[in-house]
C-alpha cells in the first residue's frame, strides 16, 4: 500500500471514531460510547481483572474485541500494520563495539543499522546520548560521524568509547532545537529515539538544508506540542490534543507486582480525591500538579486531606474518608476496563504521526519507506521512517 493510500485511510477512519479513542475515562466517567455502544460495555465491565492489563497493553487485541461490537474498526489493523524491515547482516564489527550498551539497548542499535542499509553520506546522529549508534554506524559503514548532543558529559563519555573502537566520531555539544549549524546539505542524518519535537525539527530542518538521507525511529510524539499537534503533510482532516499525542507512547513499562499495586493504588487514590472534588464543587475534571510520591505511601485519610489543603478544597470529615477511598478502587476498576476502548487505537495514532512525518518527506521529493525495525518485545517505539532525497 502507498504512504499516501494509507495515511488518507487511517486519517478517515481515526476521524470518524474520534469519540472512541479521544474521551480519557480517567477524566470523564462514563464517555458517551458507553450508551451507544451498550454491549461492548457491559462486556468491558465484566472483564475478569487478570485481562485488564493485558488488553491496555495490546492494541491489537484490543481492537480485536472491539471489532466484535463495532465490526467496522477492523479497516483499522490492516491500516495500522507496517510492514517488517528485514535489513542486511551487519559486516563484523569487533568483539567490543558494544562496551557499556545495556544488552536491551544494544540490540535495539544493530536492528536500527541493520535496517537503515548502508549509507553513503557522512552521518549526523541527532540527539545521539553516548553516541553508541553513531560508533556502530562509524564502524560498519565506514564512514566519518558526528553525534550531536546536549549533555556535555554523554558527550564525552561518547568520545573516550569512540576512541577506544579507533572510529572517526566528533561529539558536538549543542541544542538539537536551536542549532543552526546543524543538519548540514548532503548527510545522512540518523535518529534513534529522539524525542518528539526533537525529530519533528530535524525532519523539518534537514528538508529545508537539503539532508540527503533520513533515518528516523521516533518516540515521545508529545514532547514539545503545546496544545494541538502541528501537522506537517497536507489533507489531512485529523487534529490532535497534545493528550491525544500522548495516547501513542502509554504502554504500560513491564512492572514488578510490587510496582503495579503501587500504580493501582495511586490511581485509585487520585480518582477518589477527584470523586471528593466533584462531590464538593463541580462535576467537572480539573487537572492537578503530580502527587509527591510520598503522599500515596502515607494513609488514605492523610493523603486526601493533603490534596484538599494543595487544592485549595474544604479538608473532608473524618466520617466520608473511607466513602471517597472506596469510590476511588470502584472508579480505578471502571477506568482500566473503559481505557481498553481509547488503549485499542494507539497503535493506529502511532502510525498516523509517523505517516505525518513521511509524506511530508515524500511531499518534499524524497523517496520513503516506513516500517518497523524491529520486534516490539524488544521496544515499542519500533518504527523506522526511512527517507532518501530522489
Ligand atoms: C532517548 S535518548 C536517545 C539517545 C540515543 N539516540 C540512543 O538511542 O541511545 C534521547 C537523547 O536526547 C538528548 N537530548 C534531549 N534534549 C536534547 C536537545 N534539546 N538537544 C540535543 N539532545 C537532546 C538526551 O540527552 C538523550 O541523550
Amino acid at each position: 500500500m502507498k504512504l499516501v493510500e494509507r495515511q488518507q485511510g487511517l486519517d478517515a477512519e481515526l476521524f470518524s471514531f474520534h469519540d472512541l479513542w479521544h474521551p480519557q475515562p480517567f477524566r470523564e466517567p462514563r464517555p458517551q460510547w458507553c450508551e451507544r455502544w451498550p454491549s461492548l460495555f457491559d462486556e468491558l465491565m465484566g472483564l475478569p481483572e487478570t485481562d485488564i492489563a493485558r488488553l491496555n497493553d495490546d492494541s491489537e487485541a484490543a481492537l480485536a474485541l472491539l471489532a466484535r461490537h463495532i465490526p467496522a474498526v477492523s479497516t483499522l489493523a490492516s491500516l495500522a500494520e507496517l510492514p517488517v524491515l528485514q535489513g542486511a547482516s551487519l559486516p563484523d564489527r569487533g568483539a567490543h563495539w558494544a562496551w557499556e550498551i545495556p544488552g536491551r539497548k544494544r540490540e535495539q542499535i544493530e536492528a536500527f543499522a541493520a535496517a537503515a542499509g548502508q549509507g553513503r553520506q557522512p552521518v549526523l546522529d541527532w540527539c545521539g546520548g553516548k553516541g553508541h549508534l553513531g560508533r556502530l554506524l562509524a564502524l560498519t559503514w565506514l564512514t566519518p560521524v558526528h553525534t550531536l548532543e546536549i549533555d556535555a558529559g554523554l558527550c564525552t563519555a561518547g568520545e573516550g568509547l569512540a576512541q577506544r573502537a579507533g572510529v572517526r566520531q566528533e561529539f558536538v555539544v549543542s541544542d538539537a532545537l536551536t542549532a543552526t549549524a546543524w543538519p548540514q546539505a548532503g548527510q545522512h542524518a540518523v535518529a534513534l529515539h529522539a524525542c518528539g519535537e526533537l525529530h519533528r525539527r530535524l525532519i523539518r530542518d534537514g528538508v529545508a538544508k537539503g539532508v540527503a538521507a533520513f533515518d528516523v525511529a521516533p518516540c515521545c510524539y508529545h514532547r514539545g506540542v503545546a496544545e494541538n499537534y502541528q501537522a506537517q503533510s497536507a489533507n489531512l482532516q485529523l487534529s490532535l490534543t497534545r493528550d491525544d499525542t500522548r495516547l501513542a507512547v502509554t504502554e504500560t513499562v513491564t512492572s514488578s507486582p510490587r510496582e503495579t499495586r503501587q500504580r493501582d493504588r495511586a490511581i485509585a487514590w487520585k480518582l477518589g480525591f477527584d470523586t471528593y472534588r466533584r462531590a464538593v464543587t463541580d462535576d467537572v475534571y480539573h487537572n492537578f500538579k503530580p502527587v509527591p510520591e510520598v503522599w500515596i505511601r502515607a494513609e488514605f485519610a492523610d493523603f486526601l486531606g493533603r490534596m484538599a489543603e494543595r487544592e485549595g478544597l474544604p479538608l473532608p470529615s473524618a466520617s466520608v474518608v473511607a466513602e471517597f477511598e472506596v469510590r476511588g478502587w470502584q472508579r480505578r476498576n471502571e477506568v482500566m476496563r473503559l481505557s481498553i476502548v481509547r488503549h485499542a487505537f494507539r497503535r493506529a495514532i502511532e502510525v498516523w504521526l509517523a505517516l505525518d512525518q513521511a509524506c511530508f518527506l515524500a511531499e518534499r521529493g524524497y523517496e520513503v519507506g516506513l516500517g518497523s525495525f524491529c520486534n516490539r518485545r524488544l521496544t515499542p517505539r519500533n518504527l523506522l521512517i526511512s527517507a532518501r532525497l530522489a
